[in-house]
């Protein structure tokens, strides 16, 4: 169609359609209805005025009806942010990563050999969770967000106060705001002699990254990964900003994600490590991700511990798939193998044709990124 419904564009952004009409009439459209019917521009409009960003579902997905639908606002709850951490080679990532895996209080369960998953979730003392994203260099991070994979809710920017802001922390920063996600500036390696914060605070303004103490909006934190210091604060600002980002995700549905890395490991073949973003993985559930399909056949957590059910904001390995699909690649369950195989094999031809999956640009194809 070459119009939707004021409901409708609400119930694919899970926004109040009352909402709409409200900033309908701030742009000189009052008298706007549930049932008004907008036209392509204006839902454009609204949506980037909401803060959603649009998806442009390929041809291929929607001739195989693999096209996501929103779910209804009443079924979200509550998810766990999704952090990744960028920055500037040997400025402290993984260290703080390793610093802040360090605070997870279900670390050392029974049968939890620590492997690398690239992604892991930390439980808090007080009982909430945070994932973080090991993985995407900066590379990975810009071929996922060119293929429509929002993974991440939250960037930290770690910059080691000594060395100073980098050609990859300005990348980082570039990404981070291409993105539309908001970042916390980690200043690193503060347990050195001399540590100065304030150069870094100073220098950020040269690339329009202003932080709370400069009057602008970026919260920054001072941190040692090496001494543990500042960890407390910089959870404190991840779980403030998750607060206020109201992130959610119905929990009661069939899975869908993206796929953070894959390989193929020699003696367990195919792996992926997947980014539950809505709904729950569950052993023996079919699959389509990317031009690759499979069953679940096991799934472990980032403790090395095998689970049966993945809820949204979790990540984890599964085995099952026919192949390696590629990082960013949809995940998605299906009602059953045969179609998996259908989608999958859909997908293959198209990218053995060539063809660019991009995009019909009516309404009917268009959905919203989960937020
Ligand atoms: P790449 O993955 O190579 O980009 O580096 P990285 O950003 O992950 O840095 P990494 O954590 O490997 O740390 C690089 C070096 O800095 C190591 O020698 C760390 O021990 C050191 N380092 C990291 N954090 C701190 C810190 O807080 N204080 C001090 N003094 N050294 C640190
Ligand atoms: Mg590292």
């Amino acid at each position: 169609p070459e119009s939707i419904t004021v409901q409708e564009l609400a119930n694919r952004m899970a926004e109040r359609a009352s909402d709409i009409v409200r900033l309908l009439s701030k742009l000189d459209m009052p008298g706007s209805s549930y049932e008004t019917e907008l036209d392509q521009d204006t839902a454009e409009l609204v949506i980037s005025e909401f803060g959603h960003n649009i998806v442009r579902v390929s041809d291929a997905d929607v001739e195989v009806g693999m096209v996501g639908e929103a779910d209804d606002p009443a079924t979200l709850v509550k998810r766990p942010p999704v952090v990744t951490i960028m920055g500037h080679v040997d400025h402290g990532k993984t260290s703080l990563l390793d610093a802040l895996r360090g605070t997870d209080v279900v670390k050392g369960e029974a049968g939890g050999i620590t492997q690398h998953i690239g992604a892991y979730q930390v439980t808090l003392p007080g009982g909430e969770a945070v994932t973080f994203l090991d993985t995407p260099g900066h590379e990975a991070f810009t071929e996922m967000r060119g293929r429509g994979a929002k993974v991440t809710d939250i960037v930290i920017i770690v910059v080691a106060w000594d060395d100073g802001i980098m050609p990859q922390t300005i990348e980082a920063i570039n990404h981070t705001k291409a993105a539309g996600v908001p970042m916390i500036v980690a200043i690193n390696k503060m347990d050195k002699a001399g540590a100065d914060a304030g150069r870094i605070r100073q220098a950020l303004l040269q690339y329009d990254v202003q932080v709370e103490s400069m009057g602008g909006e970026v919260q920054d934190v001072e941190v040692s990964a090496v001494k543990k210091t500042g960890l407390d604060e910089l959870i404190e600002k991840i779980l403030l900003q998750a607060e206020i980002l109201e992130l959610k995700a119905n929990p009661n549905r069939a899975a869908e994600g993206s796929v953070i890395e894959a390989k193929l490991d020699k003696g367990r073949g195919p792996l992926a490590t997947v980014l539950v973003q809505r709904g729950t993985l569950k052993v023996g559930d079919v699959f389509v991700v990317g031009a690759e399909w499979g069953k679940v056949r096991a799934m472990l957590n980032d403790k090395g511990v095998q689970v049966k059910t993945a809820g949204p904001s979790l990540p984890v390995e599964i085995l099952g798939l026919s192949g390696v699909p590629r990082a960013g690649d949809p995940f998605m369950v299906v009602e059953n193998e045969a179609r998996a195989r259908e989608v999958a094999s859909y997908r293959a031809g198209l990218e053995t044709a060539k063809r660019t999956v991009s995009a019909p640009a009516d309404l009917a194809s268009m959905f919203m990124a989960l937020k």
